[in-house]
């Protein structure tokens, strides 16, 4: 039996087949999950990525940032969910920051505008989505979001890196908040994989060029499966009583100094 045999899901964030998220949803159906995707933007596209899936997997569109699309996701997820619809684990996989926000230079020029887009986005959303999610969730039911450890600053990384200490802070308010209905809601934080997110990230080859070689268990950069599969354990039942955390998923990186 797989590790997510009759689980619901929905996944967010799929754009290319180089996504976490897409790497996520093709081990959860591997493991017994049945995927809903959501889309933004480029809808057609990522419709076309859903049918590279092991199982293709139906698109609803969403921006996180439209309260409409959010206040009518349930009405829109809900019929690919078979006759009593309900989710047992949600992934927000979700990060964007207008150029100005990252590399030299941005975190002492970048306009408030901008940086208020690369929170919204990328941390104030965890909240929004869950919240627009809660019909459907219940007793038991796992909520997980994609972090870059961010309790130090890095190069480059800069607003991004503070959404991302935003993120980390709405998860605990989160997971105080859900626990009593018996929500999980936790980040698994990754090492870096070439994404089509990461390759916006001007001086992100830093991070490449170093990773393997600190990281006790070493990392490939062009590997999601190990990051994919932490995803996939947190969203299953095996973590029971971890809410409020971040689950590295990062070779040991963090837990070494230079
Ligand atoms: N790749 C890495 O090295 C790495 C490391 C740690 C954490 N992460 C995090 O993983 C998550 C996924 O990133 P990825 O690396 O797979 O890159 P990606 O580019 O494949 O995914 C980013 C996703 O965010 C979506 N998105 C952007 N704005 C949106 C909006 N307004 N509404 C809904 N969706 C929106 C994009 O459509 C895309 O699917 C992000 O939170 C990222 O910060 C990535």
């Amino acid at each position: 039996m797989g590790l997510l045999e009759g689980k619901k899901l929905l996944v967010t964030g799929v754009i290319t087949d180089a996504s976490l998220a897409f790497h996520a949803a093709k081990i959860a159906q591997e493991q017994g999950a049945e995927v809903v995707l959501t889309g933004f933007g480029r809808m057609r596209l990522v419709e076309r990525i859903a049918q590279r899936l092991p199982k293709p997997a139906p698109v609803v569109e969403l921006d996180v940032s439209d309260q409409e699309q959010l206040d009518s996701l349930v009405e829109r997820v809900s019929p690919h969910l078979g006759d009593s619809p309900r989710l047992d684990g949600v992934l927000h996989s979700i990060g964007f920051a207008p150029a100005s926000c990252l590399g030299e230079g941005a975190f002492l020029n970048a306009p408030w505008e901008d940086v208020a887009t690369t929170i919204q986005v990328s941390a104030y959303s965890f909240k929004s989505l869950s919240v627009a999610l809660l019909p459907l969730l219940g007793e038991g039911a796992s909520i997980v979001g994609m972090d870059f450890d961010n309790r130090q600053a890095w190069p480059a990384y800069d607003w991004m890196g503070v959404a991302k200490s935003t993120l980390e802070s709405v998860t605990r308010y989160l997971a105080r908040d859900l626990g009593p209905k018996g929500i999980r809601v936790n980040l698994v934080a990754a090492g870096p994989v070439k994404t089509m997110a990461a390759k916006s990230i001007p001086g992100f080859s830093a991070f490449e060029d170093n990773w393997d070689g600190r990281a006790p268990l070493g990392w490939d950069v062009t590997d999601p499966v190990p990051v994919a599969k932490t995803v996939c354990a947190v969203l299953s039942d095996w973590l029971p009583t971890t809410t409020g955390s971040m689950v590295m998923a990062d070779g040991g990186f963090h837990a070494v100094g230079v």
